[in-house]
């Protein structure tokens, strides 16, 4: 392909249909729609080839492999109230439960739920999880002291203000918001582990989504959403959020693992991922 960057190797599965990609605005629902079926067809590929480098009860914020263990962004999570939004197969709210805290999930993909309740039995560590979207989380007010994705939702929905601003609604005051997404400087890149990809081929401020487009019925199939460094302070201050955290991790130098885009040719370059950590302002949501 020779798109922009997308959330780790979700781009790397042949998809069902033939697909043709545009960049062009898309909103919400069409997103949801599309994202949805393109994470149940691609849940057991992705398992089974990331599985073992997440670890059933693992906590990895990207391709780079960076443990929450070492980065310590969450705080501690032990007697605390935790959701992860876009929890795939759960393997980090697994780490969560399995460090005291009491952690749920939330992901859009029904496959990806069934491999969350396979892990659940597999390792005995159980973490709840639910079907919902990130725009409209289905928790009352106040429920949660941490909120969180790893590579989770965030770059696959359109009204990111709404879901920065469910988060806000279901975290308690003080309450810790934690998340990554592939670094936005890496949009101006095709999405490509070799050479091809060191080359800056687009604006890094069009916004513009980028959007896969089946061959056959003309509806979109994919969709991933740009947004700017900028971008993202400026709508988590919106919402009430003091930023404290923006972790670049590196290549570790004996890493070379090949995950969609990231590689060690352009990791050692370039930051691939980035983890950002923010507070809920006491009273900030009036
Ligand atoms: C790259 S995976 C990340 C999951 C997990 N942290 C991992 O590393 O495997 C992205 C997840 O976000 C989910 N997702 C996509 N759009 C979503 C939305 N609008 N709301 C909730 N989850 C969503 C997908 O179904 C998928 O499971």
């Amino acid at each position: 392909m020779t798109g922009c960057p997308t959330a780790p190797d979700s781009r790397h599965h042949p998809p069902a249909p033939p697909v043709h990609v545009e960049r062009r605005p898309v909103d919400e629902e069409e997103s949801r729609r599309a994202n949805g079926p393109d994470w149940d067809r691609y849940a057991d590929e992705y398992q089974l080839t990331h599985g073992a480098f997440l670890g059933d009860a693992g906590f990895v914020w990207g391709p780079e492999g960076l443990t929450e263990d070492e980065a310590g962004v969450l705080g501690d999570v032990r007697d605390r109230d935790v959701l992860e939004v876009g929890s795939g197969a759960g393997q980090c709210s697994r780490w969560v439960v399995a460090r005291g805290g009491r952690g749920i999930g939330l992901d859009l993909s029904h496959r990806q739920l069934q491999h969350s309740r396979r892990l659940d039995e597999e390792t005995g560590v159980h973490a709840p999880a639910v079907r919902g979207t990130a725009t409209a989380l289905p928790f009352a007010d106040d429920s949660f002291d941490v909120v969180f994705s790893s590579f989770g939702a965030l770059q696959f929905v359109a009204d990111l203000d709404v879901a920065v601003a469910e988060t806000a609604r279901v975290l308690r005051p003080g309450g810790r918001y934690a998340f990554s997404i592939t670094h936005p400087t890496r949009w101006v890149f095709p999405d490509d582990p070799g050479e091809d990809g060191l080359t800056a081929r687009q604006s890094y401020w069009d916004r513009r989504p980028y959007v896969e487009v089946d061959e056959e019925s003309g509806e979109v199939s994919y969709v991933e959403h740009h947004r700017t460094l900028g971008d993202w302070v400026a709508v988590l201050a919106r919402h009430g959020f003091a930023v404290t955290t923006l972790l670049e991790p590196e290549w570790p130098d004996d890493h070379d693992r090949v995950w969609g885009g990231w590689s060690r040719l352009r990791g050692r370059l370039t930051p691939g991922t980035a983890v950002v950590g923010a507070d809920l302002l006491d009273g900030a949501r009036g």
